[in-house]
């Protein structure tokens, strides 16, 4: 397999105006240590319930800053394979390998695109496969959908976040989105400073009304996410769909998955996580 290639995008034209993710990914990595990588092996513990880990494989499309892929390997995935469309997200990926000191060939690295069909079959059939915020930023969500699950074997697990739709709010963030990509650096910049103001005092309320540690948000959440990377990602994340739980899981159901966890977003701003599992060969 070759370790950061780089290829045509894919079959499907990509948007042409679309948000550097790898670029935030690198600039995340500087700050990650051990906390954050064990906040995602927590969050990644749902989707491999009843899965032996030293048996099955591992597909993390979208892999941004590595960490999910880290967390997968160091639970000892017997194949994990990442990839990512964005070069800068690839070498984050990359540089997180290195950091976890994997010189082995249980972990592979590639450039590539969840909407480029070909690409995906030559990655095979994976027991877990992983795309966590990642098909509503391809410009094409069904259609990524439809390969990344046509990527998971007979039994294994797809675990999906895709942002709600909330309507009336999903198009405001969609303009917000969409204005950040197409403007020039100093508005960028002054989009950026008021979010992160908004964030920073409305989300330091809401922590202290719940009784939370409002610092917890600058070292790590719960995915092992830090506050002033995710700004930038929620101001600037383009292309941008969004989809309710309902649809997604009417649409997976059709394709033979059984929804077996999820933690919906609820009236928040933010992504429905979900785990389906694939019917068996004979079901
Ligand atoms: C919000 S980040 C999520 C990263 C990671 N999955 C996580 O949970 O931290 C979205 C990632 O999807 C990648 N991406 C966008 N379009 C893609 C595509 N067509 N194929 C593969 N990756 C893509 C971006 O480059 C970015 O790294």
């Amino acid at each position: 397999m070759r370790e950061k290639c780089c290829g045509k995008a894919g079959e499907q034209t990509m948007s042409e105006q679309r948000f550097a993710f790898g670029k935030n990914w690198k600039r995340y990595l500087t700050g990650v240590g051990r906390d954050e990588i064990d906040a995602a092996k927590r969050s990644l513990s749902a989707a491999i319930q009843n899965i032996q880990p030293g048996q099955a494989t591992f597909l993390d499309i979208g892999s941004g800053s590595g960490l999910f892929s880290r967390a997968a390997y160091e639970f000892g995935f017997c194949r994990v394979a990442s990839f990512d469309y964005d070069l800068d997200s690839v070498e984050a990926t990359v540089a997180m390998k290195q950091m976890a000191g994997a010189t082995d060939t249980r972990w592979s690295v590639l450039q590539g695109s969840v909407l480029d069909t070909g690409f995906m079959q030559t990655l095979g059939l994976h027991d877990v496969v992983y795309s966590w915020g990642v098909l509503h930023h391809t410009g094409s969500m069904w259609h990524a959908l439809d390969n990344a699950a046509r990527a998971v074997k007979p039994n294994g697990r797809l675990f999906i976040a895709l942002y709600n739709d909330q309507g009336w709010i999903s198009k405001y963030w969609h303009a917000i989105k969409r204005t950040y990509v197409s403007a020039p650096g100093f508005i960028r910049l002054l989009m950026l400073l008021v979010f992160w103001i908004y964030f920073g005092v409305g989300l330091f309320v809401a922590d202290l009304l719940r009784l939370r540690n409002p610092l917890k948000r600058h070292t790590g959440d719960a995915r092992g996410m830090k506050f002033f990377t995710d700004v930038i990602d929620w101001v600037g994340g383009y292309p941008f769909e969004v989809a309710t739980p309902g649809r997604v899981e009417e649409y997976l159901r059709g394709q033979g998955f059984t929804l077996t966890w999820q933690r919906l977003a609820g009236r928040r701003h933010g992504c429905n996580e979900f785990v389906f599992r694939r019917a068996e060969a004979h079901d």
